[in-house]
């Protein structure tokens, strides 16, 4: 057996069929901070009591944000509810919630940043049994216009009973400029599997992270995402960049439900190691696209299979266009029978 990487670059892929939503999705209990702490657990807009929040515990400097309310010159808007976190240097919220033991969740939360500053939040799970594994997601780039971005981490439960960890590890001079959060949510994932028609796991990418139905700027799936952190079960993130997974209620999807846009060219990659027999000729087919948010242009995807390569050009009118092109079937053997 010889193992080809298949690593698609550049745009829009999508394909068929369709996963049902587990009964645990959705938001955490208080997991969108509607509830906040009483009037005598605040001392202007910090919290003070580290169980003041109902439902989770906090760490250092947190601010409890009401929407509308000012920093500066800058109005504060949240995007569920009326209300969000600011986690300043070295904060920390956590919460505690049961799962089943051994399976793949996915964690997705709303992020603002509120000073410019290339900010980085740490998201970590325990008990886990790796050592010193957390998620460092960096929010030097906003893609949203509308100032929060959803950002999604997976982690597979160590245990029944886990507790959730988002820390600002931020040393910046001015306490509360950090992250604003909001609505935590959190997704069981289904392990997809290969299929005797398709070698890809997810390749429709179909089971992903959860989506706030009402937030119309999709989830960013932070980079250099390996094995049990992919919120995108099957898929890695090769790349230095964030890819967005979008969905067809706010964006054009070629087919399906969900597809992944890599926005941020050549910095965005997704990969999944295949098995593949020696002699064995295999296709690769995918569909390109746009996602209809005016990205107008002239794109390609790059398509790897081992040590073949295939470039495939897309003109995008920014509308919503997908096509399938002839040279997306890639065929894939080596003379040696080898594709890697
Ligand atoms: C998890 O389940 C156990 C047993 O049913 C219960 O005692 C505990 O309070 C639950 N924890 C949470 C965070 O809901
Ligand atoms: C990330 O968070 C975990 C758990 O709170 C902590 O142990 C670890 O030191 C943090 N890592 C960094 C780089 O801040
Ligand atoms: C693109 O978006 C516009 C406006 O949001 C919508 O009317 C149109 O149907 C969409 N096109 C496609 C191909 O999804």
């Amino acid at each position: 057996m010889y193992r080809a990487t298949v690593s698609l670059l550049l745009l829009l892929l999508s394909t068929t069929s369709h996963v049902a939503f587990s009964v645990t999705d959705g938001l955490l209990p208080n997991g969108d901070f509607e509830h906040g702490p009483k009037p005598g657990q605040m001392k202007g807009p910090v919290v003070t009591a580290k169980n003041a929040i109902p439902n989770w515990e906090i760490s250092g400097y947190v601010e409890y944000i009401k929407s509308g309310q000012k920093q500066g010159d800058m109005l504060l808007v949240v995007p569920d509810g009326a209300f969000a976190v600011r986690l300043g240097n070295q904060a920390s919220i956590k919460q505690k919630i049961n799962v089943t033991k051994n399976s793949f969740y996915s964690i997705t939360f709303n992020v603002a940043r509120t000073c410019a500053q290339e900010e980085k939040l740490n998201v970590s799970v325990s008990p886990n049994s790796e050592p010193n594994d957390w998620g460092i997601l960096p929010m030097q780039t906003m893609y949203s216009s509308k100032g929060w971005d959803s950002y999604a981490w997976g982690f597979q439960a160590d245990a029944s009973e886990v507790e959730i960890t988002i820390h600002h590890p931020g040393v910046e001079e001015d306490p509360a400029c950090g992250p604003l959060i909001d609505s935590v949510a959190l997704k069981f994932l289904s392990n997809p599997k290969r299929t005797r028609g398709n070698l890809l796991k997810n390749g429709n990418f179909e089971e992903g992270p959860y989506m706030f139905p009402n937030t119309d700027w999709g989830v960013l799936i932070p980079p250099n995402i390996e094995d049990d952190h992919s919120p995108l079960p099957g898929w890695m993130i090769e790349s230095l960049k964030a890819v967005k997974y979008v969905d067809f209620d706010h964006f054009s999807v070629p087919k399906g439900e969900r597809a992944i846009e890599l926005m941020a060219g050549k910095e965005s990659a997704l990969a999944q190691i295949v098995k593949t027999i020696p002699g064995k000729t295999y296709e690769l087919t995918f569909n390109v696209g746009d996602a209809n948010n005016s990205c107008e242009g002239s794109m390609a995807i790059e398509a790897y299979a081992g040590k073949d390569k295939i470039e495939v050009p897309y003109q995008s009118k920014g509308t919503g266009g997908s096509s399938v092109p002839d040279s997306s079937s890639m065929p894939c053997q080596h003379a040696q029978g080898l594709c890697s």
